[in-house]
């Protein structure tokens, strides 16, 4: 049994997608959550930024003691991949479970990949893929405006921009005929009605946050270090921006309300 909480960031709100899951699938568990929400988007930023912001926000979460770290973001988890081995605990990213996911789930082995620009320009999905099944066929595609449109809230399947800007990236991926859409953005499954209306109902959606909770979870159960039955939840949310409208935004991610702290994420040493 191991009482520390989990550590869980995202440079925002996207990362919620995994909390959400975790407290499905680990009801039981605590929760230290990190949102970059000064600093989003990661996604359009240089390898060399996300890697320094990436190494910051672990340094905060290692302060808080957890027992094990979800990097519940896209680009952090295919442009400091290496970022795991430096840690004294369980590190998770979202690319591997979720190209495992992918293949498990698609039939004709014709896979779309949606991320930010940084995640596509890393080809961290694609070399997953391909190393599992090197025949798999795969389209990959930058989605940038995604992220702002679910910052902003314009989630509403029947909102005409979030159609039109669904419609203009994924119709190539359509056309393709793949039969399983990655959302390697742990922004996109708040989208993913507006994205299944589009894609049609052949298409599985596969939700990177919600695989890496899956694999989180399962290496937990199986290492005997879930916490006790006695133990007391904790959640707790950090952020680097005023915490009005991340409480407000993550009510609806989450489906009830949280405590937003305000943090100085320039006072952590980068740990990469
Ligand atoms: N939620 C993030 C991801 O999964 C990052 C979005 C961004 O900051 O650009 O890629």
């Amino acid at each position: 049994m191991d009482n520390r909480p989990i550590g869980v960031f995202d440079s925002g709100l996207g990362g919620l997608t995994a909390v959400k899951e975790l407290e499905e699938i680990l009801p039981g568990e605590s929760i230290v959550y990190f949102g970059d929400t000064g600093r989003v988007p990661y996604g359009t930023r240089s390898r060399d930024t996300v890697r320094r912001y990436a190494g910051q926000d672990m340094a905060f979460l290692m302060e808080h003691r957890v027992k094990a770290v979800l990097a519940a973001c896209g680009t952090v988890s295919s442009t400091a991949k290496d970022i795991g081995e430096r840690l004294p605990v369980r590190y998770f990213d979202v690319v591997d479970p979720t190209a495992r996911a992918a293949l498990r789930l698609s039939r004709s082995k014709k896979i779309g990949i949606t991320g930010t620009s940084a995640t596509i320009h890393s080809g961290a999905y694609v070399k997953a893929i391909l190393a599992l099944d090197p025949q798999a066929q795969v389209y990959p595609k930058a989605c940038p405006l995604f992220v702002p449109l679910v910052e902003s809230g314009f989630v509403d399947p029947q909102d005409e921009i979030t159609r039109l800007t669904v419609e203009r990236y994924l119709a190539p991926l359509r056309d393709a005929g793949v039969d399983v859409l990655i959302l390697g953005c742990t922004h996109y499954p708040i989208i993913k009605e507006a994205i299944g209306r589009f894609m049609g109902p052949e298409v599985a959606l596969v939700d990177s946050g919600r695989e890496a909770a899956l694999a989180l979870g399962g290496f937990l159960r199986e290492n005997h270090m879930l916490c006790s039955q006695d133990n007391r939840r904790t959640a707790e949310y950090y952020v680097t921006d005023e915490p009005e409208n991340f409480e407000a935004s993550a009510r609806l991610f989450l489906g009830h309300s949280v405590e937003g702290k305000r943090i100085d994420i320039e006072k952590y040493s980068s740990l990469i």
